[in-house]
């Protein structure tokens, strides 16, 4: 992959002409970056591309790289048909993105901390087409307060801070911190998204947030002080963690 990269060809053509020689330029553009790739540095950052809902999205190191176990996310939030979306935390675009590109009706407000992360969503967006759907805000959670919405998604940071340094030094040197540290109890995102998104979600309106694997009990009592009328599931990934809160109106 590295080497198509450099080459900016498909492994399929690589395989096929194993014949090809490098010019001198190509060989040390691709010593470089298996160099920098054996020190852990994200194939994606190198490739500046990722897969994610069969679409391809740009990914810089101020985007976290988007996960496959998210899309289960977008699967739950397409099945509602919702016409008013707020995402929470955008990052590379990829959620709000992969529902633009499914709902055409949809419009959708991307709600992103980092100016420089909300740059790569803008990006995204022209690159699949959805640009006029899509409003940018820089904001925190959900302030400044969108127009209201029958959809909030959120795949927010969960990760406890106390757990940072255990994650694979692939995550945790190279992708950004604010995309991935939590707080003290990996909650304190979940939680300003719960208490403010009453104001935002009109009625029938859904919640659909990713959680850590062992956030789903917290994550209920949260929902249930927040929306006391609620219907509250838990939905599991691909591998049954549980992954994904829903609260229904
Ligand atoms: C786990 S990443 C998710 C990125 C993208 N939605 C995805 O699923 O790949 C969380 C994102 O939330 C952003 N973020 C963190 N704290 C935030 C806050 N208080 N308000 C808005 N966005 C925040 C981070 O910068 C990061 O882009």
């Amino acid at each position: 992959m590295l080497l198509a990269h450099v080459l900016q060809s498909s492994r399929t053509t690589l395989l096929a002409h194993p014949e090809q020689a490098l010019s001198a330029d190509q060989f040390w553009r691709y010593a470089d970056i298996v160099r920098q790739r054996s020190t852990g540095y994200p194939l994606p950052y190198l490739t500046g591309t990722a897969e994610f809902y069969a679409l391809s999205f740009e990914v810089t190191p101020e985007v976290l790289i988007p996960r496959p176990e998210t899309e289960i996310l977008v699967d739950l939030a397409l099945a509602r048909r919702p016409t008013c979306v707020v995402d929470v935390g955008t990052g590379s675009g990829c959620i709000a993105i992969a529902l633009a590109a499914h709902l055409p009706e949809a419009q959708i407000t991307g709600i992103e901390l980092s100016p420089a992360a909300l740059a790569v969503a803008q990006r995204n967006a022209e690159r699949h087409g959805v640009a006029d759907r899509i409003q940018w805000i820089v904001g925190d959670v959900l302030v400044p307060r969108p127009g209201p919405a029958d959809l909030i998604v959120s795949n927010p940071p969960y990760v406890r801070t106390s757990e940072m340094a255990t994650l694979p030094v692939s995550v945790r040197s190279y992708e950004p911190a604010v995309a991935l540290d939590g707080g003290a109890d990996g909650l304190v995102t979940i939680r300003q998204l719960l208490n403010q998104a009453p104001a935002v979600l009109g009625p029938d309106g859904c919640l659909l947030m990713e959680i850590g694997v062992d956030q789903a009990e917290a994550a209920i009592d949260l929902a249930r002080t927040a929306f006391p009328q609620a219907q509250i599931y838990i939905h599991p990934d691909l591998a049954g963690h549980d992954r994904v809160l829903e609260v229904s109106l």
